[in-house]
Parts: C-alpha cells; structure tokens; sequence
C-alpha cells in the first residue's frame, strides 16, 4: 500500500514538474520568438511522396528553431485556373498574409512546375510581401530532367512577388536522400532570417540579388551536368564510374574553352552510363 501512495506521489510530482516545463517554454516562445510563422506549401497533390518529405522536413528544421509552423496541400483547397472570377479560398490567402516566410515545394511535370502550384501561384492574393523571405523546391522525380527550369519557374514568381528567396533547391531521385539531410539547415537558416524582414529598396536592388542566386540562369547544358554531378556522387560503385566521370571531365573542360555545343555529347554520355530507372511503386 504504501509502495502504492509513494509511486502516485512521485508521478504527481513529476507530472506538475512537466506541466510548469511546458508553460516556461510556451511563454519564452511567445516572449522572446516575436510568434513568427512560416508557411510550408506542397504543390504534389501526392500526400506522403517526395515534395511532402522534402516540405516536412524542411519545416522540421523551422521548428527547431522556435519558430511557429502551418502547412498546407494545395490538393485539399479548390484551386481553380485564374480567371477574373475566381478567387483564392480566404484561408490560402491569410496564410500567405500571416506567413512571416514561405517554402514552397513543387513537383516537375515536363519540365515545369505542376498546374496546380501554377494556378495557385496565380491565384493567391498578395499583399505587402516585399521583403519576405522563401525557399522554392522542385522535384523532378523520374528522370531528373526539368528541375532546374521548374525551379526557375519558383524563383519567378518570388522575383515577381518581390520575395527575398533563399536557397533555390533542385531535386531529383539522384539527389533526393542528400536534401532530405541539408533541407532541414535551410529550414533553420530560413526560420533564423525570418525574424527580421529586409524589403529590397527598388528592381536594381532586386535584381542584383537575384542574378546571385544559383541555377536561376542553368540552360539545357547546365542542367544536364548537374544531372551528371549528381549521379556520379552516388554511383561509385557502378562498374562504369571512371568511363563515366572522365567523360565528365571532358565535357567540363569544353564548356570551360566555351565550346558548349561540343560538350553536350559528353554530357549526356555520363548521363546515360550513370541512369537507372525508378523502382516501380
Ligand atoms: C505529367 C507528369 C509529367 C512529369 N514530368 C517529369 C519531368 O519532366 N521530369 C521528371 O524528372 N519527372 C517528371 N515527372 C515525374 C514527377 O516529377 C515525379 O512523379 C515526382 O515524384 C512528383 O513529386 P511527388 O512525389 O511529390 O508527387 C512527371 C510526372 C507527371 C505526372
């Protein structure tokens, strides 16, 4: 019995312990963390897929900053294509007026982002947005191809929208374990700038900023070499590594001669060599 009293004694005891915890931590969050937010968008109407992970673990990264979360599926809101009658559903647009920093994640879809991130993008209500911060990501999940113009298609609209993005993330399967790692420190990066807005003064401003960034100006060539690069990161136990990489190596050189069109052949050889098809779901 008396075993019984103690044991319910130590269990209230600890039980207020933890509750007095979680107060201190909710009143430092909102005393000292300005209750910042940062909104996560997945633009894949696949829940749980790649775009999803990415998102997530991307926001995981905001939290562990102290900083507030929301994150949205743009395939749970009826987002239709822009017309003069169609609206944004309001809480769409008061996330993005609430949001302190976005991340927006999007599927390739030929080279592209999706229709509906691109509809989304279209429709959503902006208002006073300069300066904030962002992180596009785009995920071309078969073969690679199209990540950097469809991350190209993100940064646009942020340019456009005057959002001071962060971080332009191309994914494909090749790299996809790799930013699941290294997209959780550009969530806390993001969270970190989150905390202080810093409006661009004029386009000169702006667009200084943004030529910065990189693959915003990655042609057919670049993006084909990136492929590359990344393949060759996780292919070296293939038996056509070294053909593969001295074939790299060819085509870096021509391209740093400025013969591209030269190059192109060599590229796409590491490309070919390295490729291997997605396991079949
Ligand atoms: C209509 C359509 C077009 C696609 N085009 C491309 C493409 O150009 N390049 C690519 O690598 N993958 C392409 N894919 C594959 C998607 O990028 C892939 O399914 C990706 O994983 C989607 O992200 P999720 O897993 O978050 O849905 C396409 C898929 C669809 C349905």
């Amino acid at each position: 019995m008396l075993i019984i009293i103690s044991a319910l004694l130590l269990a209230h005891t600890f039980d207020n312990a933890y509750k007095l915890n979680q107060n201190i931590k909710n009143k430092n969050k909102s005393t000292f963390v300005d209750e910042k937010m940062i909104l996560g968008i997945v633009g894949s109407p696949r829940k749980g897929k790649l775009t999803d992970q990415l998102i997530t673990r991307c926001l995981e990264g905001v939290e562990s900053v102290g900083v507030e979360i929301e994150k949205v599926y743009l395939v749970d809101s009826k987002i239709q294509y822009f017309t003069k009658q169609t609206k944004c559903s309001e809480e769409l647009n008061n996330l993005w007026k609430q949001a302190d920093a976005l991340v927006i994640g999007a599927p390739v879809y030929w080279g592209g982002i999706n229709g509906l991130t691109k509809d989304f993008m279209d429709i959503v209500e902006i208002i006073d947005v300069n300066g904030k911060y962002g992180i596009g990501i785009s995920v071309a999940g078969g073969t690679g191809r199209g990540l950097c113009s469809a991350l190209q298609n993100i940064y646009r609209f942020f340019y456009h929208r005057q959002i001071r993005a962060i971080d332009p993330t191309p994914v494909s399967r090749f790299n996809f374990k790799e930013i699941l790692e290294t997209i959780y420190d550009s969530g806390r990066r993001l969270a970190e700038l989150s905390k202080e807005r810093k409006p661009f003064e004029g386009d000169k401003d702006r667009m200084e900023y943004y030529e910065k960034l990189e693959y915003l100006n990655y042609a057919f060539l670049d993006e084909m070499m990136l492929l590359a690069r990344q393949l060759i990161k996780i292919s070296k136990d293939k038996a056509a590594f070294q053909k593969a990489k001295h074939e790299y190596e060819t085509a870096e050189s021509l391209i740093g001669q400025g013969k591209r069109q030269e190059a192109i052949e060599y590229a796409v050889n590491t490309y070919r060599m390295l490729y291997f098809d997605p396991p079949k779901s």
